[in-house]
């Protein structure tokens, strides 16, 4: 099932910014702005504005906008779809639907019926917890004594089933729900046709939206033979490898503290709740997956992996690692002391203590390694291991300058030469960036192998299928005048194509400022100030302009620019800005090469590139540049009385010497890249 195009055209023309956020943040006109709390991050004088004029949003702290669509997304995770459907409801807009075949459609429907068996599941498990006399009496007094409040166990859905055979299976029934159904939940046995989950304190285990897709079972009292914990199956609306325990419960804490903790268990989480922590979800004992860590940097980069104090803690922090810092998550690690897990460690000493000791004993993953490095130290075979595992793990970080940083205090800390370890690192990272995109040009085959399956089965047509509709467009952000005065260093990248290129220039002013250019003969600072000096005037962001006029200063009177320049310099926003380039990775946007008309293919490693980099960023700098001038010179050319035909000719010339220089540039654009 789909929406058509024309319902959410319609939702789109409909929508009203400040309806939609002031259902979500209490909102003050100022002039002809609202102005509120900003929601994405945590401040205590508003800088997040509402424009209904531009039908906009945004934050001048974090740098979160755009239209309603996007503030649905961000705000509530939802998906484009889940957001046009919350906006038709609000407007009251009934979607017109396209079904696209039988056979989705049918899909559709079993998993809606999916969903409303497991709901009716929980239920009954509720009830037996709270109103059976042996729910009371056995497993409420189990909760009890481990300290579980009520408004936990509710919050959680937590819930009991007796021993007795057939419970759920025969009031399921009653209510004319399908065996097949219960067995393909996992909450009947295929085998005997009995429940599944027998003698169990019941945890649901919820979707991103709340939806109860499966459940997890606590045997109660110690049988031996028994697992202490048995899991639904894996069925189209539980994916395993694609969902972390709690997630719904702390997804709002998880962006409000802007970090995730990631515990092993189910009751690690539950008992963090009750302690006020709240944006913690569970691996629930098993590795975690691309996915899951997807899921958590939906929410945030910052990533604290909690896990308890022993071997076996030990090796499950280490495989976890090496993924996260894959997928660019800032990775902490905490190592509980030996025999606890978060839930008894917090039980005995205190919500506090807990965090204090969590926040004091969050090591960076570098040092986790290097610490357990040392224990080893007199062993040279296990050293070597281990020094190679580290290399491995640094090569692993997509963002080059986090790599250099970390590189650079390996090499301190162990005393290896920085050349022989850079060395050692950039093999790792070719072998990365070599792997990652023959893992992309094979799930790109992959999909188009699916999508002209799908079509030709559909229309028995084997061409390939039409453009998927088009996804929609970023809002475009307030002009840069309404930008300044209130602006505080942005955090977050720009929407404005101006600022990706300045970005850009501030970049390669700070990663490679003091590199020398052999061919050019000077410094990168040097080299960008006698190409694009002049242009450093013309800034529109008002925190960059200020940093290359300072480069540009600092080269005129002899002076080195490099990143100590900036990450030590006594301005706030000049400290931040360095350092956001040091532990943010770098996105170009995607809407910037639309925009200046040209296609460009990133280069995938920028370090070992510098010159090529800092050339390109110039280059791109200088075109964007001559388009803005080339806007301009139309404008005069148009506002110019008709009988002037002496200016006319003069502007028209002017035009010509821009668009040469415009299409020169260009072309040389795609030549500078690999
Ligand atoms: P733990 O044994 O630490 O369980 O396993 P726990 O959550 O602390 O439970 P309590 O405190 O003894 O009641 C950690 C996690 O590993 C998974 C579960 O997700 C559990 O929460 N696990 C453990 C299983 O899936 N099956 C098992 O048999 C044991
Ligand atoms: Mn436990």
């Amino acid at each position: 099932m789909s929406v058509s195009k024309k319902s959410i055209q319609e939702v789109l023309e409909t929508m009203q910014i400040e309806d939609v956020v002031s259902e979500f943040v209490s909102l003050k006109k100022s002039g002809p702005r609202l102005k509120g709390l900003c929601p994405f991050h945590n401040e205590k004088t508003p800088s997040f504005t509402v424009t209904p004029s531009l039908n906009m949003y945004k934050c001048f702290g974090c740098g979160n906008g755009g239209d309603a669509v996007k503030f649905l997304r961000e705000h509530e995770k939802f998906t484009f779809i889940e957001a046009i459907e919350w906006l038709a409801a609000k407007y009251g807009i009934t979607l017109e639907k396209t079904v696209y075949s039988d056979e989705q459609q049918l899909k559709y429907k079993e998993e809606e019926s999916l969903y409303i068996v497991n709901k009716f599941a929980q239920d009954y498990f509720v009830r037996q917890l709270k109103e059976t006399d042996e729910g009371r009496r056995i497993a409420l007094q189990y909760f009890k004594e481990r300290g579980f409040r009520d408004d936990i166990i509710e919050k959680f859905g937590l819930g009991y089933t007796s021993s007795e055979r057939e419970g759920l299976k025969q009031v399921a029934l009653n209510q004319g729900f399908k065996e097949e159904s219960l067995k393909k939940l996992g909450l009947i046995s295929r085998t005997s046709g009995m429940d599944f989950f027998r003698n169990r304190v019941m945890f649901p285990i919820k979707s991103v939206s709340g939806k109860v897709i499966a459940f997890a079972g606590r045997i109660m009292g110690n049988h031996k033979k028994a697992p202490k914990y048995i899991n639904s199956p894996e069925t189209e609306i539980y994916i395993k490898s694609k969902i972390v325990y709690g997630i719904y419960e702390a997804k709002k804490a998880i962006r409000k503290e802007e970090e995730c903790l990631l515990v092993e268990g189910y009751t690690d989480v539950i008992s963090l709740h009750q302690n006020g922590i709240e944006n913690v979800v569970a691996s629930s004992g098993t590795s975690l997956t691309v996915e899951q860590l997807q899921l958590i940097k939906r929410n945030t980069s910052n990533l604290k992996i909690i896990y308890d104090g022993d071997a076996a803690g030990v090796n499950a922090a280490l495989r976890g690692l090496d993924l996260a810092l894959e997928q660019d998550l800032n990775v902490k690690i905490v190592m509980l002391p030996d025999g606890d897990d978060p839930d008894s460690f917090i039980k005995k000493v205190g919500a506090t203590v807990f965090r204090s000791f969590i926040t004091e004993n969050a090591d960076d993953f570098i040092f986790f390694k290097l610490k357990l490095l040392e224990k080893d130290a007199t062993d040279p075979v296990k050293k070597t291991e281990m020094i190679k595992d580290i290399i491995n793990s640094i090569g692993k970080i997509p963002d080059p300058l986090k790599r250099n940083l970390y590189t650079k205090e390996c090499a301190q800390r162990l005393q290896i030469d920085e050349a022989i370890l850079i060395g050692e690192v950039n093999k790792v990272v070719k072998a990365q960036v070599f792997n990652r995109q023959k893992e992309m040009n094979r799930l790109q085959r992959e999909r188009e192998r699916k999508a002209r399956q799908a079509h030709s089965t559909k229309t028995g047509d084997p061409s390939f299928p039409p453009e998927p509709p088009p996804f929609f467009p970023e809002g475009e952000m307030p002009p840069p005048d309404e930008l300044a005065g209130d602006f505080a260093a942005p955090k977050k990248t720009e929407q404005n194509p101006s600022y990706f290129a300045e970005k850009e220039i501030v970049r390669v002013l700070i990663q490679h400022g003091d590199k020398q250019l052999l061919t050019e003969n000077m410094t990168v600072a040097e080299y960008v100030v006698a190409q694009a000096g002049e242009i450093f005037d013309e800034f529109e962001h008002p925190v960059y302009k200020e940093i290359v006029l300072h480069c540009r200063h600092l080269v005129q009177k002899g002076k080195t620019v490099n990143y100590k320049t900036f990450s030590i310099h006594e301005k706030d926003s000049f400290r931040e800005i360095a350092q956001e380039l040091i532990i943010s990775k770098y996105d170009m946007s995607p809407n910037w090469e639309t925009k200046l008309g040209i296609t460009l293919r990133t280069q995938p490693v920028r370090e070992e590139n510098f010159r090529k980099d800092t050339i390109l960023e110039v280059k791109k700098l200088r075109l964007l540049w001559l388009k803005k001038i080339a806007k301009q010179n139309t404008e005069r050319i148009k506002n110019l009385p008709k009988d002037d035909a002496d200016a006319m000719l003069k502007l028209l010339k002017t035009q010509q010497k821009i668009n040469a220089a415009i299409t020169q540039l260009s072309k040389e654009l795609n030549q500078v890249i690999l």
